[in-house]
């Protein structure tokens, strides 16, 4: 080989060599109430040899930077449970809307509605219970190549300092309420997901309670709803996010909602949320359903094609109404709240500003105009 090849060959090599380390580590850090989150920290990456091995990494105690480069698959790892569960009165369409697992009585205690039936229902054990993380971790993906089938995760017991970053998670029984939630939170600490994806999930996309989660940012995520198996009975899922901890402090910026019907998202408890630069899309039920103990200010949001934009507030909201309006927010949050916008889709409403002081001295992640684009920047691959 000639010296001037061997040259050429030499700089792609490390060239390449560069890019591979690029993608191997976390990317960015956490805006918002979860900033300052290292998960993993300056522990090597290095990618697990097997499902086995990646629950062990996952749930040790030792700080950890895990690297997935391919699907890691936990379908029938526990087996199938076949037992009686009910279809609900909301499962209108049969084998096209979502029948349920009679988890903690959900079938007998009121919940699936007058005309319920029992049915059998067989499903895939794993996805019912997530994988329990320790503490300092951070998880991601190599471009869109980092995927866990079949099993969610669940961040608890308080669990600290941890960050998904680029992951793929999706099929836990998409065809039972119940089946299981992508990422379960429930009384933890500084928690960043980011430029994830969630898509074919029984119950909840993402959950944080009863328990107090504290500081969690939310951001560039995909929750992808679209369904054969629809509660809503429309192709759309309604179990997206529900934030309902005991005092749980949550960024959602700039993630991408679609395909949803329902809680996207609910609140309640004592939860703080703020709700940025999110794109909500083709959603044929409610984003927000306010409960009680929810605060939440709602800036710079794209609603499009959604029916309900708030579904009922009994907690607090503010929806950053107009420009003038919004300059109340630049006391407790740095800035003047951006306005939502609105396409073919109903009204936000919202103008309590008594929480606002719950901002003061927190992390708060920034605002932009708000703009759709944020559809092709949100999920995995993107980074
Ligand atoms: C996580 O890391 C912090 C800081 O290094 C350390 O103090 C803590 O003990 C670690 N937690 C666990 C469970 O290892
Ligand atoms: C909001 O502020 C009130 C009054 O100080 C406090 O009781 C509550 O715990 C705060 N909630 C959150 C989530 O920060």
């Amino acid at each position: 080989m000639k010296y001037s090849a061997i040259l050429a060959l030499g700089s792609a090599l490390s060239v390449n060599a560069a890019a591979l380390a690029k993608r191997t580590a976390v990317v960015g850090s956490a805006e918002g109430f979860a900033s300052g989150t290292t998960g993993g920290g300056s522990a090597a990456c290095a990618t697990p040899s097997s499902v086995a091995q990646l629950t062990t990494w996952l749930t040790d105690s030792t700080a950890r930077c895990i690297v997935l480069d391919k699907e890691y698959s936990y379908l029938t790892t526990e087996g199938t449970t076949t037992e009686t569960g009910c279809r609900p009165a909301s499962n209108t369409c049969g084998s096209s809307g979502q029948d349920a697992i009679n988890h903690a009585s959900w079938c007998d205690n009121g919940n699936a509605g007058t005309g319920s039936t029992s049915i059998s229902v067989t499903y895939d054990t794993a996805g019912t219970s997530g994988i329990v993380m320790g503490s300092n971790k951070s998880l991601i993906g190599v471009g869109s190549k980092g995927v866990i089938r079949g099993k969610g995760l669940r961040i608890a017991n308080g669990a600290k300092n941890i960050i998904i970053q680029n992951i793929h998670i999706t099929e836990l029984n998409p065809q039972y309420i119940w089946g299981g939630d992508a990422i379960a939170v429930d009384g933890a600490d500084q928690v960043w997901i980011d430029h994830c994806k969630f898509s074919l999930i029984g119950r909840q996309m993402f959950v944080a309670g009863t328990g107090a989660s504290n500081r969690v940012t939310l951001s560039y995520n995909e929750f992808d709803g679209a369904t054969s198996w629809s509660a809503t009975c429309d192709n759309r899922h309604y179990w997206a996010i529900y934030l309902t901890g005991s005092s749980d402090l949550i960024t959602m910026k700039g993630n991408y909602v679609h395909h949803t019907s329902g809680r996207s998202p609910k609140i309640g408890g004592n939860s703080l949320v703020h709700a940025v630069n999110n794109y909500f899309y083709s959603n044929s039920g409610h984003a927000f359903d306010n409960g009680a103990g929810g605060m939440v200010v709602a800036e710079g949001n794209v609603f499009q094609n959604v029916d309900t934009p708030l579904l009922e507030n009994l907690g607090s909201f503010f929806g950053s109404p107009s420009t003038s309006a919004n300059s109340v927010c630049s006391t407790n949050m740095g800035h003047t709240c951006q306005v939502n916008t609105f396409g073919s889709s109903g009204t936000l409403g919202g103008t309590d500003t008594s929480f606002l002081t719950n901002f003061s001295g927190k992390t708060v992640a920034t605002a932009s105009a708000a703009s759709s684009s944020i559809s092709s920047s949100a999920g995995v691959g993107k980074i």
